[in-house]
């Protein structure tokens, strides 16, 4: 019987294991009476500011506004820099230049793929104000080093942490080191709600106080605007859903840590490059990002065998129409730009059954052994050319 592709990601099936806790959740919303910022966004503030060991989080509308909010908060001017990579979602620069300030890009290192803090004294000036390092597909960036940039020349670090939840660098949660973090919890993010939602973490009570007026209307009391502002609350519903799923977030990630060790293990002689292992840091398996040589041919072969494949992301930023040729940066970006080349995502997630993962790693292993049957077949004809 031919067997239904299985998904890059299955948030419904996420939904349904907890639905009736999420009815639950939606009908206490329904009848408290209190539709925006009640007991559900605080209670999940507090939760998940607890969680993460930070003091304060507040909730706002989706990740793209809790990092515009937060670099306004540090103090962002608009004109003012912020240093980034172009192996982001979208959002990450978006979020800057919805504040007026300027994205610059800093390139990656090749294991993590996550920026390399050894770029970034190269790229400063007086016009610098901030960094936003980025957790790409789970993987912590190197934060003791940025942060020791970041003090030397008196930067503001905003963590991009919306791929990352849970993910530690020597123990100690991402998110709880910049001076502000943001969060996404769109649905498929390994805290997901059932909409759009965000969040900012921060350990300083005056940045804390700044996003929570930022974020509506510049209000401390009712109507009144101490400061311009915007509207980017937490939705209720959403905090609620939030809520149900945040006690199953560590459990779900060891799920995800485990389908891909058995992937890695799938890879472990293979041509394609699977996620490094860096020391000190543990890896939130958002996503589970291959590199390949034959990309399209790969794609075929995991199509073919019923695996939904991704590209995370078909161009880097510079890349995208609404960005190239004018970000400063983007021209010294060889490692982004090799990288792009050969990504492949593969379905990681905690959902995912014993048998979808035994069929994904042993279809890994079909591939290497094809691929390593070509290369010798292949050397073998190169040796016949040279000695006949
Ligand atoms: C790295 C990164 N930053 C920021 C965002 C923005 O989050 P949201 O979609 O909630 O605005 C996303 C979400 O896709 C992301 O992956």
């Amino acid at each position: 019987m031919q067997r239904e592709p299985i998904p890059l990601a299955d948030p419904g099936t996420q939904m349904r294991l907890c639905e009736a806790s999420v009815r639950s959740a939606l009908d206490r919303v329904l009848t408290s009476g209190r539709y925006i910022l009640g007991n559900e966004v605080k209670a999940f503030e507090r939760e998940w500011a607890a969680f993460l060991g930070a003091p304060h989080c507040i909730g706002v509308g989706n990740g793209t506004d809790a990092l515009a909010l937060a670099l306004w908060a540090v103090g962002v001017k608009a004109g003012e820099e912020v240093i980034t990579v172009s192996h982001t979602a979208v959002a990450t620069v978006a979020a800057i230049e919805q504040i007026g300030a300027v994205p610059v890009f800093a390139d990656i290192d090749p294991r993590s793929r996550c920026m390399n803090p050894a770029h970034l004294p190269g790229l400063i000036s007086k016009n610098t104000r901030a960094i936003v390092p980025v957790h790409i597909y789970g993987q912590p960036a190197p934060m003791g080093t940025i942060m020791a940039v970041a003090k030397k020349h008196g930067l503001k670090v905003v963590e991009d942490c919306a791929q990352a939840h849970g993910a530690t660098v020597g123990g100690q949660y991402v998110g709880t080191f910049g001076d502000a973090a943001a969060f996404s919890f769109y649905p498929t993010k390994n805290l997901g709600a059932l909409g759009d939602a965000g969040a900012v973490v921060t350990s300083d009570p005056v940045l804390a106080d700044s996003v929570r007026m930022l974020r509506e209307y510049g209000w401390r009391e009712r109507y009144v605007s101490l400061t311009p502002g915007r509207n980017s609350r937490l939705d209720e519903l959403q905090a609620a859903i939030l809520r149900v799923k945040l006690p199953y977030l560590d459990c779900n990630n060891s799920r995800r840590r485990l389908v891909a060790a058995a992937y890695t293990e799938a890879l472990r002689n293979s041509t394609l490059v699977a996620p490094a292992t860096i020391e000190g840091t543990e890896h939130a398996m958002h996503l589970y990002v291959v590199e390949c040589t034959d990309r399209p041919a790969f794609e075929r072969f995991l199509n073919g065998a019923g695996i939904t494949t991704g590209r995370h992301y078909p161009l880097a930023v510079h890349q995208q129409p609404a960005y190239a040729g004018r970000i400063r940066g983007s021209r010294a970006l060889p490692i982004t730009e090799a990288l792009y080349e050969h990504l492949m995502t593969l379905p990681c997630y905690p959902e995912l059954r014993d048998e979808d993962v035994a069929h994904i790693s042993e279809t890994l292993l079909r591939w290497s052994s094809q691929s390593w049957a070509k290369q010798r077949n292949g050397t073998s004809r190169t040796a016949e050319k040279v000695t006949g």
